[in-house]
């Protein structure tokens, strides 16, 4: 969710003009820092839990963020994993931050107190993103094993109260989407900046889960009203942010025009999107910039041409994609 607002307008429309190889380096950079996780969500896209055996060192990871500099890269967000369970999480915040990168983490909240809250608003992030996929404990920790919904709203209210730029993401699934409508009304009560939310993507644990999770359409149907009614109702004071397409209308959309951005996973490896299994680089064998080259060649190989057109009619190929593919790029 997080790289659309870069080619999206507010109203979801593609923005006139965009060419992702016109840049000389990508405008975002989404990394996923760490794959280790303290809860164990029935959705999620990445099959967080244990660490990779392989992921990236200190030294390799001081290296990455001088990269990112030095390409005069202007906003990262950071994921995992959990990304708070990093031990460099803050030193690398603190490295970006320093050189002016705008930044936002990912995060389930669970390891926010007042204190770290008052890091992060020291920080001056552009945001922290707290997943909040229900508006009752009985709905958000049925989606988020192990998970604690007092503790996520508790985070929340931490970070408004220190004045960060606190966004709730919600993900609908089959048992919480009546609850968007509450949820949407908790996040105003606390202060919230900003509400996001899309289709759930049939991806990593989401595919082998889905028909638990996946809403019918009547569903989502209500779902769109109910966001079309809250962002007229807060128009000004919160932004509600939807995203009406699924993965598989994104990765049409995305094949004729990627995006301006990199993907690193833990282990140092350059996804082209999350939902598609192909490598495009390794931060082990490639610099940031050869990467980013060998990015733009990648979307025209005949191999993720394929591959992708297959997806789109065939989603069962969803669930390769967290079996990466190392592409072979001249
Ligand atoms: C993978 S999590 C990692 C960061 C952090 N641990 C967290 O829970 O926010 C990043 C975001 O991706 C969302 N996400 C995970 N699986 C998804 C799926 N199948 N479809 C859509 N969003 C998903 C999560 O709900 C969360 O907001």
């Amino acid at each position: 969710m997080i790289e659309n607002e870069l080619r999206y307008s507010p109203q979801n429309k593609p923005l006139a003009g965009y060419d992702f190889t016109s840049y000389n380096a990508p405008l975002f950079i989404a990394w996923q820092l760490n794959s280790a996780c303290n809860l164990d969500c029935l959705h999620c896209c990445e099959e967080a839990g244990e660490p990779l055996p392989n992921e990236l060192t200190k030294e390799e990871i001081d290296t990455f963020c001088q990269e990112i500099v030095q390409l005069q890269i202007p906003y990262v967000a950071i994921s995992g994993g959990e990304p708070l369970l990093h031990p460099d999480f803050f030193a690398i915040c603190e490295f970006f931050r320093s050189h002016g990168i705008s930044l936002k983490a990912e995060t389930n909240g669970h390891l926010i107190d007042r204190q770290v809250a008052k890091q992060m608003a020291k920080l001056g992030f552009r945001s922290i993103q707290i997943s909040v996929d229900g508006a009752t404990a009985q709905t958000f920790e049925k989606m988020r094993g192990h998970g604690n919904l007092q503790k996520t709203l508790q985070a929340c209210q931490y970070l408004t109260e220190a004045g960060v730029n606190t966004e709730i993401v919600f993900v609908p699934t089959k048992f919480n989407i009546h609850e968007t409508s509450r949820l949407i009304d908790m996040a105003y009560q606390m202060g919230i900046y900003g509400f996001y939310t899309g289709k759930i993507m049939q991806v990593g644990r989401a595919a082998q889960n889905w028909e638990i999770l996946c809403p019918s359409p009547q569903d989502y149907q209500k779902f769109f009203v109910t966001l079309e009614e809250k962002a007229a109702l807060y128009d000004g004071q919160m932004k509600i942010y939807y995203y009406p397409y699924d993965v598989i209308e994104e990765l049409k959309y995305r094949l004729e025009s990627p995006a301006a951005s990199l993907l690193i996973i833990p282990n140092g490896k350059a996804k082209l999107i999350g939902p598609l299994p192909f490598v495009c680089g390794d931060l082990r064998q490639h610099s940031l910039a050869e990467i980013w080259s060998r990015y733009q060649k990648a979307w025209r190989h005949p191999e993720v041409v394929t591959f992708t057109n297959n997806v789109i009619t065939n989603n069962d190929l969803l669930k390769e994609a967290n079996h990466w593919r190392e592409l072979s790029l001249a």
